[in-house]
């Protein structure tokens, strides 16, 4: 059974720089094949990976709902079209899911789709999900059953109030979500005590556990503005220690 992590948390907090990051992890520690989501309307997951981006699930569906070509199953057709879709390279693959239907509509097209999602889910043996802000396109997109929820915050007070309402609100959305996290992005360092006892109150008090903390970097800035791959950041450098740390304690403390 492959593990869906998911990513959450308010507008810039960096869910996809710690997509980027997280991929490259469990490449390095060969936890593969994994499939990444790009699950933002404005994809841009691919840019941190410098990997180009030619179709998208929704513009897949779109096609779905015209003629399909004779000879062909509309399922046939339909994996043909995922597996354009999907772009694949070593140790993983990316699917951008692009723009989504309208609100309310779950018109056979998006069956189909998820069904054929949910086929191709089963390749992989981690399935990273990073999302745009807000919660209400998981349960839309399918994907109800979460192992990991990783709630991205900035340092500050009220980012993390945000970070707690979100942990709380993943119930009523009926998501099965097995652990949620705290990752708190962006800290200065050291991290100031006051932030540290906001954090720690927060995770006493919701119903998340402290992934940990990651620094602001000027690595990662630099990476992102050179435009190379963030899967190319060298192991060596400090903001990848400190990540892969947060990550290994998650993946020891899960197995
Ligand atoms: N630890 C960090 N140190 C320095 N800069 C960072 C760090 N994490 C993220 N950033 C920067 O912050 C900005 C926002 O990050 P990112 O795009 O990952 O956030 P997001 O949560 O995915 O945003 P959105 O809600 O728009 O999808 C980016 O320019 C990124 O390079
Ligand atoms: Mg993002």
């Amino acid at each position: 059974m492959s593990k869906v992590i998911a990513l959450a948390g308010k507008g810039g907090t960096g869910k996809t720089t710690t997509s980027a990051l997280l991929l490259k992890y469990l490449v390095a520690r060969k936890m593969t094949p994994i499939l990444a989501v790009d699950a933002d309307a404005n994809a841009n997951l691919n840019e941190l990976l410098d990997l180009n981006v030619q179709t998208t699930l929704g513009q897949i569906r779109k096609e779905l709902k015209g003629d399909i070509p004779s000879g062909m199953t509309r399922d046939q057709y339909m994996e043909m079209k995922i597996h354009q879709a999907l772009i694949e390279e070593t140790g993983f693959d990316l699917m951008v899911m692009g723009q989504p239907d309208g609100p309310g509509c779950y018109c056979a097209a998006n069956q189909y789709l998820a069904m054929t999602m949910d086929k191709l889910a089963e390749n992989y043996q981690y399935i990273i999900v990073d999302n745009e802000a807000g919660m209400e396109h998981l349960s839309r997109m399918n994907l109800r059953n979460i192992d990991y929820l990783l709630i991205v915050s900035d340092p500050s007070a009220r980012g993390i109030m945000t970070a707690r309402r979100i942990a709380d609100i993943t119930g009523p959305l009926k998501l099965e979500i097995k652990r949620q996290y705290l990752l708190v992005n962006r800290a200065p360092d050291p991290v100031p005590p006051a932030l540290q006892t906001k954090i720690d109150e927060a995770v006493a008090e919701a119903d998340m556990d402290l992934a940990g903390i990651i620094s602001s970097s000027d690595e990662l800035i630099n990476q992102e503005l050179s435009g190379a791959s963030y899967l190319e950041l060298s192991e060596g450098s400090k903001v990848i220690e400190q990540v892969f740390a947060v990550f290994d304690a998650i993946f020891d403390d899960a197995s």
